[in-house]
């Protein structure tokens, strides 16, 4: 139908966190009538670092059992395997034909990987960046959502596919970032100068989405704050500011409602109602999420349903380049 296309991938490397629910997947949910959307498991760009397999499939399934559970529907939304869609992998090899060593030498994501993987700096892990092109690409995705740290990876695959169309014409869709209702943005209750990330080693700087409420609460508590003890939203009180925010996403509420709620508590009982707003919050999907992993066979169906619905969008442009490029 008429609708654009949308495209994200998401690694299976770490845990979800807070941060990516109300900064991504909760305003995803949303964006299934506007759009036609895939998410995709990026198992291939998983196996660049070494990984235990039976760990892998475990992470991953989790990973696409979680966005069902958060609220994706996934017979609107193709949520599916990058490894079950061959397309992936044969457009990031012509693609690769279209690339220069000096513009991949450029990103800085590879210098930061390779640095943290000095024992295995792998040509995978080096055209990496095409390979995401690959995969936004294959579906002409017109937009993508993307993090401050992605920024440059849709520069270079704009790069690659104008380059690709100025040779053998229209062949690509040329994608736009995602500007739509921007979600909070989440800090690390450790550290609030920085935002909260899965890939953070810290556990108690982030809150997980399966984490149980007595783990949540005490994330919570143990949030680093000034010693002013007031609830009042200020630039120069990140760590508060941060817990406002919170609580303002996770409820709905303003924060000159917050401020008001909470004039005359301090930080100790307002880090509770937070740590009990964001467990209330998380139960349901928590509960979704368990009640789907024990339905196997759904979920198999889900996968399967998918795979086959991506890889027939997927055939539709690799045929196309395939042909341009004389195959
Ligand atoms: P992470 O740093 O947790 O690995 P990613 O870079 O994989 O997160 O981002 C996945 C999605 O979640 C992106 O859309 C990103 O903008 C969003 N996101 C990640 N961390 C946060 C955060 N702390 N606050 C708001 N949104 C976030
Ligand atoms: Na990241």
């Amino acid at each position: 139908d008429g609708k654009k296309t949308l495209f994200s991938g998401m690694q299976a490397t770490g845990t979800l966190t807070l941060g990516n629910y109300l900064g991504a997947l909760k305003n995803w949910v949303a964006l299934e009538e506007e759009y036609q959307c895939f998410y995709c498991v990026v198992d291939l760009h998983s196996i660049t670092v070494r990984q235990d397999p039976a760990e892998l499939r475990k992470r991953a399934r989790a990973l696409l059992t979680l966005y069902i559970a958060a609220g994706l529907n996934p017979e609107k939304n193709c949520i599916y395997y990058q490894s079950h869609v061959s397309g992936h992998a044969e457009l990031s090899w012509i693609l690769n034909c279209f690339t220069y060593m000096g513009e991949l030498n450029r990103m800085t994501q590879f210098k930061d990987k390779s640095a943290k993987h000095a024992d295995n700096i792998n040509a995978g892990l080096y055209t990496y960046p095409v390979l995401m092109a690959a995969d936004i690409l294959l579906f002409q995705s017109d937009v993508v959502p993307v993090g401050s740290d992605q920024k440059q990876h849709l520069e270079i695959t704009r790069d690659i596919a104008e380059r690709f169309n100025g040779i053998y014409g229209d062949v690509f869709t040329i994608p736009e970032p995602y500007i739509g209702k921007q979600g909070a943005r989440i800090m690390s209750l450790q550290d609030p100068e920085k935002k909260m990330s899965k890939s953070d080693e810290n556990a108690n700087a982030s809150i997980y989405l399966m984490d149980d409420t007595d783990t949540i609460i005490r994330k919570f508590k143990r949030a680093v704050t000034d010693s002013d003890n007031e609830i009042h939203y200020s630039e120069d009180k990140p760590g508060i500011r941060n817990l406002i925010d919170i609580y303002a996403a996770t409820t709905g509420k303003s924060i000159s409602d917050i401020e008001k709620e909470f004039a005359n508590t301090g930080y100790g009982d307002f880090k509770l109602a937070v740590g009990e707003a964001v467990a209330d919050l998380l139960k349901p999907i928590q509960d979704r999420f368990e009640e789907l992993q024990k339905d196997k066979a759904y979920i198999d169906g889900i996968i399967k349903a998918n795979a086959e619905k991506a890889n027939y969008y997927s055939l539709k442009t690799l045929r196309k380049v395939q042909k341009k490029v004389g195959f």
